[in-house]
């Protein structure tokens, strides 16, 4: 199978990425556990996607930036979305309290640069959560892999950023790690299995780590 970049990727996934996925059910209860009551709070959805997370917060400011137009268009979100690279964001430092970088970071292959435009616009005392499809999933043969609208199966471009390489490079942004999480195969995922007809898979990999997320706390000048 051709792996496809990320930009080609998510043109061809926008018109059917709504779909959750074990993937994303699951990545969406640790991000839930380690985001900070949003009340109030400037929020930016890093790489957001279809900006479908940012829907159900109440920060004050919600806004969103993501490479592909495609995702974008799809989306349903209010607030402010952009078009942009995780890696220069058309956002003034410090703009943020809360900087969510949720399943983006993998598609990349260099960490550090996500991480330092991360902190650089969160501000001084502020969270940054960054999820990952975990390095366990990817030894164990698994791909950011996903069905097109013509139902063929297409692999996205991932590299894999183990979670010490993560906090090094975090820590060199000047954040540091206050909570970390790590997602498995577990009973609340086994309709996603069921419904693809794979409780074969489910029975197999019951235990096997898909998600991680770590959240920041971003250091003082
Ligand atoms: C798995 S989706 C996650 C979307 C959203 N964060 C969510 O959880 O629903 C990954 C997203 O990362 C975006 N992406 C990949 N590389 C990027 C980059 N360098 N800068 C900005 N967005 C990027 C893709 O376009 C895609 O929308």
């Amino acid at each position: 199978m051709t792996v496809l970049s990320p930009r080609e990727g998510y043109r061809l996934w926008a018109p059917t990425y709504e779909a959750e996925t074990a993937v994303t059910f699951l990545e969406d209860r640790l991000a839930c556990e380690l985001t900070p009551p949003l009340a109030g709070l400037r929020l930016l959805d890093a790489g957001c996607g279809t900006g479908r997370r940012l829907l159900s917060t109440d920060a004050a400011l919600a806004a969103g930036a993501d490479l592909a137009p495609e995702m974008l268009a799809a989306s349903a979100a209010p607030g402010r979305l952009a078009a942009a690279d995780v890696r220069a964001l058309p956002f003034p430092a410090a703009a943020f309290d809360v900087v969510w970088c949720r399943l983006v970071i993998g598609h990349l292959p260099d960490a550090a640069p996500v991480y330092r435009e991360l902190a650089r616009v969160c501000r001084p005392g502020g969270t940054v959560l960054v999820t990952d499809f975990h390095a366990q999933a990817v030894a164990a043969g698994h791909r950011r892999t996903f069905r097109d609208s013509a139902g063929i199966v297409r692999e996205v471009e991932h590299h894999v950023h183990p979670a010490d390489a993560q906090v090094e490079a975090a820590s060199a942004a000047g954040l540091r790690l206050v909570g970390t999480r790590e997602g498995e195969v577990s009973p609340p995922l086994r309709r996603f299995y069921e419904r693809a007809g794979r409780l074969a898979a489910y029975e197999e990999q019951r235990g096997l780590r898909i998600v991680l997320a770590l959240s920041f706390r971003r250091g003082a000048d």
